[in-house]
């Protein structure tokens, strides 16, 4: 990865945690932090999974009762995981803000503590020792790339590191489905914003705190977002060339990379904090999928043959002669206008990449007349070649440096 986008590039590797990620750390020092009393009546809080589970499995350690209100959205892995630690799980709300809510009204109706996951202080000074790690672990580092969801991690983070190396750039990483702390900066206060469906569901939180915001506000360099078909090419990244299974919230940071966002940090030390790996099963295969017809290494295309014994085997003789395989294959007669002794296919096929769909295409219009590839959009078109400038720009580099 450092060879490919021209940075050296190191990893926090909090989705190795017990419950999967950074999480237990604010929620363990919270727990720690309570007083007797409320110690013994337990406290209740509100998250979309990784903070539950983070606090429900230290609160089982500490002996601790621990309530969690989930919103339905919350992936099941992530709730049935809270089920197994032990803490009382409470469905409630299409979203954060509701579930959140309604912990706040539970919490004063049994007269428990809510604890805030990522605006509590003791929360945000648990996240910080990530940052600490960090300075111990890459003394010399020159920017931490940190996702955000309310913004309880880059506050800890930020403070952390800059108290200590006031020079370390800190760059939050949100998705654009969710800009929430990006929109806290430009406005200078938080404010609620519409959050869309994403894959980074982590990051789903349509406020940022009030400490977290005014504690990262001054200590923080950028905030960037990234679209969420880079997503779904990090996650597909980092299991392809690290062997990491890290969800999309964790992601982030490397989407940045891999989109060409940071330029300004090519041949620097960065480190991308790999914040969670709590990924339903169905998912991650769904976001391969995208990832690798993102990275053209699914193509789709349809191609009108002819219909005669013979035909079929000839188009996929074209495909094979290439090196191309067939994933899926569809034929279409009802709906044709054309010679009625021809045929509409529609095939799926994996690819090398981008080349090699090039030469696939290049066999398939000097072969047929009619023919259509589901095209890259401007977006993809644009992306693409920031990625193919930063790897440009880091063969230069080494090259110079050798
Ligand atoms: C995997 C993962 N990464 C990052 C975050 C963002 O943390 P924070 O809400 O403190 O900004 C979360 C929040 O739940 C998360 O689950």
């Amino acid at each position: 990865m450092s060879t490919l986008y021209g940075m050296e590039i190191y990893y926090k590797n909090e989705f190795l945690q017990f419950t999967g990620s950074f999480k237990e750390r604010g929620a363990r020092n919270t727990l720690l932090l309570l007083p007797p009393e409320s110690k013994q009546a337990g406290v209740i809080s509100a998250s979309l999974g990784n903070h539950s589970q983070g606090i429900s499995y230290h609160g089982s350690l500490l002996n601790i009762p621990v309530t969690v209100v989930m919103p339905s959205v919350a992936p099941i892995m992530k709730i049935q995981k809270c089920r197994s630690f032990g803490a009382n799980v409470v469905v409630h709300g299409l979203n954060m803000k509701e579930a959140k809510y309604r912990a706040m009204e539970l919490a004063k109706e049994k007269g428990i503590t809510y604890v805030n996951g990522y605006d509590h202080p003791h929360i945000i000074a648990g996240q910080g020792t990530v940052g600490l790690e960090i300075v111990e672990q890459v003394p010399d580092v020159d920017a931490v790339l940190v996702p955000v969801g309310g913004g309880g991690l880059l506050a800890g983070i930020a403070v952390a590191i800059k108290h200590l190396k006031p020079n370390v750039l800190i760059y939050g990483v949100e998705t654009f489905k969710c800009a929430s702390m990006l929109e806290a900066m430009n406005r200078n206060e938080p404010v609620g914003i519409d959050i869309r469906s994403t894959l980074a569901d982590g990051l789903a939180v349509a406020t940022v705190g009030y400490n977290a915001f005014f504690t990262a506000k001054p200590v923080t360099d950028k905030i960037i977002t990234v679209k969420e078909e880079w997503l779904a090419r990090a996650i597909l990244r980092l299991v392809e060339q690290q062997k990491f299974v890290v969800e999309g919230a964790g992601a982030v940071g490397v989407a940045a990379i891999m989109a060409g966002l940071v330029p300004e940090l090519a041949n620097k030390k960065v480190v991308c904090v790999l914040t969670g790996g709590n990924i339903d099963t169905t998912l991650l295969g769904r976001v391969l999928d995208r990832g690798l017809a993102a990275e053209n290494r699914y193509v789709k295309f349809k191609v009108t043959i002819s219909d005669r014994p013979g035909g079929l085997s000839e188009l996929c003789r074209h495909i094979a002669s290439i090196g191309v395989s067939i994933k899926d294959i569809l034929q279409e007669r009802a709906w044709m206008f054309g010679d009625i002794f021809s045929v509409e296919v529609k095939v799926v096929c994996e690819t090398r990449g981008a080349d090699h769909v090039e030469q696939l295409r290049e066999i398939i219009c000097s072969n047929y007349k009619e023919y259509f590839f589901t095209e890259f959009n401007e977006e993809k078109k644009k992306a693409a070649a920031a990625a193919a400038l930063i790897a440009a720009n880091s063969t230069e580099a080494s090259a110079s440096k050798r």
